[in-house]
């Protein structure tokens, strides 16, 4: 696996792949890996040629108070995951690289406001400004054929797809399933911040909405009753409720009656460590 910091380290790698006619795939990631970014990279593998990893835990999407200080970064762990997984490049920038001119004078890009202000946004204000900022940065940087994203983040998705329509990205965006571990806890790198008791009210969120999937269902027309009575099971289960909500798959609008893709989607704390997770669901 080759690996560059810079700009120039990265585009004499990607020269001489595009010179030898090669396709390339980018899979963005802040580090500290799990199987959920490994299904990624696996992903990547299936869609080009060559399959870039890029690792930076980005200031820019960290609010006041959030946990960007003591986020893991283990990088040398990191490395031999993405060796074993048969990655061809990783790309670990450096602030300089990603920032030049400094975060605080940096050029930035603004999400879509009426998808990055709702649910995530709302609850995380500038959040998915500093995502849009650092993965069009990467595009513009690396300008791979496909990058690939995860379900896990549903709405981050979503905006990334808005991103590359809105400013004319040729990228194509690949989105792979939630990788969960054997309780059905949603893999995460904020899971290792838990202890056992956290852990045991943690898996109650994926629970909770798988039944909440089950409920839209079986009574479509009684969205706001499955969200109040997730939030409800969720507070049981000793977790703090930011929200909860069923909304529309594509864009999510709150939905209407003959939606038929729909995404129930959570946020809470268990201690002091915020999880995040969504499950599809059909009202019929
Ligand atoms: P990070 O949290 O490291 O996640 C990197 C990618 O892995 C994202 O696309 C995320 O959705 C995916 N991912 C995380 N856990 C997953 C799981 N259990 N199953 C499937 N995919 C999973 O998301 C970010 O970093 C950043 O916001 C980033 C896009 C890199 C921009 O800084």
């Amino acid at each position: 696996m080759r690996q560059a910091h810079t700009r120039e380290q990265l585009w004499a790698v990607l020269r001489s792949w595009r010179r030898a006619g090669l396709s390339t795939a980018l899979v963005p990631t802040m580090g500290n890996l799990h199987e959920g970014h490994l299904a990624l990279v696996a992903a990547a593998r299936e869609q080009a040629d060559r399959v870039i990893t890029s690792i930076y835990v980005n200031p820019a999407q960290f609010g006041e108070g959030e946990d960007f200080d003591r986020y893991p970064r283990t990088l040398e762990t990191d490395q031999r995951q993405l060796e074993e997984a048969a990655c061809d490049l990783l790309f670990t920038p450096t602030d300089q690289t990603m920032y030049p001119g400094g975060l605080g004078d940096s050029t930035r890009v603004k999400a879509a406001p009426s998808l990055a202000n709702i649910l995530e946004g709302a609850n995380r204000p500038g959040h998915f400004d500093g995502v849009v900022t650092v993965v069009a940065r990467l595009f513009n940087l690396v300008t791979p054929d496909v990058a690939v994203f995860g379900e896990k983040d549903y709405q981050q998705l979503l905006v990334i797809r808005r991103l590359v329509l809105d400013l004319g990205y040729a990228v194509r965006i690949a989105a792979v399933a939630t990788v969960r571990g054997p309780a059905g806890l949603a893999l995460s790198s904020r899971n290792r911040y838990l202890d056992d008791e956290q852990k045991t009210a943690a898996h109650q969120l994926n629970v909770v909405l798988q039944e909440a999937a089950s409920q839209v269902a079986d009574a479509p027309t009684h969205l706001p009753e499955v969200e109040r009575a997730a939030q409800a099971k969720l507070e049981q289960a000793g977790l703090r409720v930011d929200y909860v909500a069923v909304r529309r798959a594509r864009d999510l609008a709150k939905p209407s009656a003959d939606d038929p893709d729909l995404r129930v989607l959570a946020a809470v704390w268990s201690g002091a460590t915020r999880l995040i997770d969504n499950r599809a669901c059909r009202p019929y």
